[in-house]
């Protein structure tokens, strides 16, 4: 056995046989668990016990299959996870399994094989397999539907949302609800009384799928395309189900473990387990061990109710925090309000919270005009007009009202936050961003920016809120626009270019979503609303090297009152309020007459070429974003991408994307591009690692 692992086998008064086991942190079936499990199993059977009681131990999580295993070599003399499930299976003692917190994955298909499941309540249940890009592999395509019925089951594979104790209950996926307080004797008397009764179920195998109907494929396959669009997982599970869904459970079995191994060794497979790991690891390492955050964080002020600041006080109200919500005027501090109202009313209308739960969230909504009603408040997050003007006013009153260990955060999305800290003097260490992407309720992507003067302790109190608030976090360092829109401004400068190059709008967006994206570039300006950025560069334009290629198509356009969407005109025309936008004549004149004004003759370009264009750009940005020590792990700006801009998950993020497809070859390619401008010098951290044959991955390992 390693050494982390630990099995207590305990009998009780009425023979049924406790096995608990331990496999800190998560009860992951790491190679050895299943052995010494299979073994425990074996020895009950003979000892004579009536029943089995299997008990996660430690945190009570059953994670499932061991992740960071997976995709390499078992060990040849250790049973693998589906020889437990199988011996669990056929046991003529039966087994019953209590489950606390979850059973996830082979964590439920475990659970599937056992005769009795008991829960305590909010146990989260479910096979989401599909998120590490694999199907279920130990029976949970095959079990899981022969117990709830083919569509509830493909609805749960399919997306990979765990359902909890309540609704398992209803639907028979969990037979008894014990409280968490006293479960495992809870578990034992109730296995007794069960004996006593005669109720032993019976194994699931032999059952028959209820409700395997064309149209709960067909609808599965639908749920597919529209939620998982582009990845393999789902549509090899939905297949396990319908071509094995008459047949004996060992010949489905087979069928579900070919899908199984053809996934866990795929691209997509590698992608998204890279960013299981490297979302985990995004928040490591960047205080020391003894750094403690702010003991309790409760209170939470916010500057500004406009869109971002009334999004961010949601983000906080839903997760249980007092908000005290500041504004300059009454006017804009009630039509903030408003907002908060209407957002939470419209949770209650899709059934997302219920009314009590509603009136409780807004219920710990303050609010006030002017900084005062700060005061109490243990962390202060700044969403006011982006106008270094405007923040450091905020940031000088704020140094002078905020509680001594107050976190001042600001959410500036550009803006220099050493030179804010600054404005706040004496308390610049307590100044940090927390850059949140709109609508910021929603949005799962945090960058936390950690200033020149930023204490160990803001920081990780950032870190820790991040976490209460159930964001996905990196953190960065200062520089204009941080991780996420540094990258992103390469990402759309190139996609500009390509037009005054030949391509159109509906061309670059269709290419990047026929890679992955959810939307093209163009498509998300004009949905954002264009104004902003074009602000932004008319403020920054003195900054811009004049001998630097600058398309003007995007202030152009700007001039002209087409601000997107809201406008009804942006890259694309959207008559009559349409949310899709249509190609439109007046923009391609303005994008031919700027290449014309810039020398550029049109030519045809490819998809291809998009997308190693725009992506590239974003790659080469990376590089130099780690270089510069902004982001500490290629692997953030992957997870940047992916939980800020929709950037696939199956193809890991940008930066694993590129190590996939090997950084020399991507050198290569960006060494072709310098005739269409000088922005395509390639980093030197990509010439270092294509030179030294290694990839982005290979620096994060060496680091970590
Ligand atoms: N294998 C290996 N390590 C795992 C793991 C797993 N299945 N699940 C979690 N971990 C690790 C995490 O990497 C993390 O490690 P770290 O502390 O070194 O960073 C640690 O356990 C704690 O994890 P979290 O930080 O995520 O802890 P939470 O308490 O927030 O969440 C959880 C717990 C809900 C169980 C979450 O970890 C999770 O969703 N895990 C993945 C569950 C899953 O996808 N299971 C399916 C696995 S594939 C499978 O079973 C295939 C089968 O069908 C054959």
């Amino acid at each position: 056995m390693n050494k982390t692992l630990s099995l207590v086998e305990d009998t009780n008064s009425a023979s049924i046989r406790c096995i608990t086991f331990s496999n800190p942190p998560v009860n992951a079936m790491s190679p050895a668990l299943p052995g010494v499990l299979i073994k425990a199993v074996q020895k009950a059977q003979k000892d004579g016990c009536r029943a089995i009681l299997l008990i996660p131990g430690a945190s009570g999580v059953l994670a499932g299959a061991d992740i960071s295993v997976q995709g390499k070599d078992w060990p040849e003399d250790e049973p693998l996870m589906t020889e437990l499930i199988a011996e669990i299976d056929a046991s003529h003692v039966p087994v019953g399994i209590l489950l606390r917190k979850s059973a996830l994955g082979g964590g439920l298909e475990i659970a599937l094989a056992c005769r009795w499941r008991i829960a305590t309540p909010g146990t989260q249940l479910g096979q989401p397999e599909v998120n590490l890009g694999i199907p279920p592999g130990a029976g949970g395509t095959q079990r899981l539907p022969r117990v709830i019925g083919a569509e509830t089951a493909l609805d749960m594979i399919v997306t990979g949302k765990p359902i909890t104790t309540d609704a398992a209950h209803t639907i028979g996926l969990i037979d008894a609800v014990v409280n968490a307080d006293g479960a495992e004797a809870a578990s034992i008397r109730f296995l007794e009384q069960e004996l006593a009764a005669g109720r032993i179920p019976d194994p699931v195998g032999p059952r028959t799928i209820t409700g395997a109907t064309p149209e709960v494929f067909a609808a599965a396959r639908q749920l597919a395309a529209k939620r998982r669009r582009g990845e393999t997982a789902p549509i090899e599970a939905i297949d396990a189900v319908e071509t094995a869904k008459n047949m004996p459970l060992t010949e489905g079995l087979a069928i579900e473990r070919a899908a199984f191994l053809r996934c866990v060794t795929s691209a997509q497979a590698r992608a998204m387990r890279h960013l299981f790991f490297s979302e985990r690891r995004a928040l490591k390492g960047h205080v020391g061990a003894g750094v403690k955050a702010h003991a309790t964080v409760q209170s939470v002020g916010i500057v500004g109710a406009g869109t971002m600041g009334t999004g961010i006080a949601l983000a906080f109200l839903m997760k249980g925090f007092d908000v005290h919500v500041t504004e300059r005027t009454q006017d804009v501090l009630d039509a903030g309000l408003a907002r908060i109202k209407n957002t939470v009313q419209s949770s209650i209308n899709k059934g997302r919270v219920s009314a009590a739960a509603a009136e409780a969230i807004l219920g710990r909504l303050t609010f006030s005009v002017g900084l005062d009603g700060l005061r109490a408040s243990d962390v202060i997050v700044e969403a006011a007009f982006e106008d270094m003007g405007v923040k450091a006013s905020v940031f000088r009153e704020l140094a002078e009202l905020a509680k001594p260990d107050a976190v001042l955060a600001t959410n500036t999305s550009y803006l220099d936050v050493n030179e804010i800290a600054k404005a706040a003097g004496p308390r610049a260490s307590d100044v940090l961003g927390l850059h949140f992407f709109s609508p910021a309720n929603i949005m799962p992507l945090l960058e936390i920016v950690r200033g020149a003067q930023t204490s160990d302790m803001a920081l990780a109190t950032a870190i820790a809120l991040s976490g209460q608030l159930g964001k996905t976090s990196v953190v960065s360092g200062v520089c204009h626009g941080f991780i996420a829109n540094r990258s992103f401004a390469a990402y759309t400068r190139e996609a500009e270019f390509l037009l005054q190059e030949g391509a159109t709008p509906a061309q670059v967006d269709a290419a990047l979503v026929t890679f992955g994206m959810p939307m093209g570039p163009f498509a998300v300006r004009d949905l954002a609303g264009l104004d902003i950025g074009w602000a932004k560069r008319k403020s920054t334009a003195h900054l811009r090297n004049p001998s630097e290629r600058y398309s003007k198509v995007g202030d152009l356009i700007c001039e002209r009152g087409w601000f997107g969407q809201k406008t009804g005109r942006g890259f694309y025309l959207y008559p009559d309020g349409a949310r899709k936008g249509q190609p439109d004549p007046e923009v391609q004149a303005i994008i031919d007459a700027s290449a014309k004004a810039a020398g550029i003759t049109p030519r045809n370009i490819t998809d291809e070429e998009i997308v190693e264009r725009c992506l590239f750009a974003v790659v080469n940005e990376g590089a130099q974003i780690i270089d510069e020590g902004i982001a500490r792990r290629a692997s953030d700006v992957d997870v940047a991408w992916v939980n800020g801009y929709g950037f696939p998950r199956w193809r890991g993020g940008p930066m694993h994307w590129a190590g996939e497809l090997g950084l020399q070859t991507v050198l290569k390619q960006i060494e072709t591009f310098d005739k269409y401008h000088d922005f395509w010098c390639p980093a030197d951290l990509l010439i270092r690692l294509a030179q030294a044959g290694q990839s982005f991955a290979d620096r994060d390992n060496d680091m970590t």
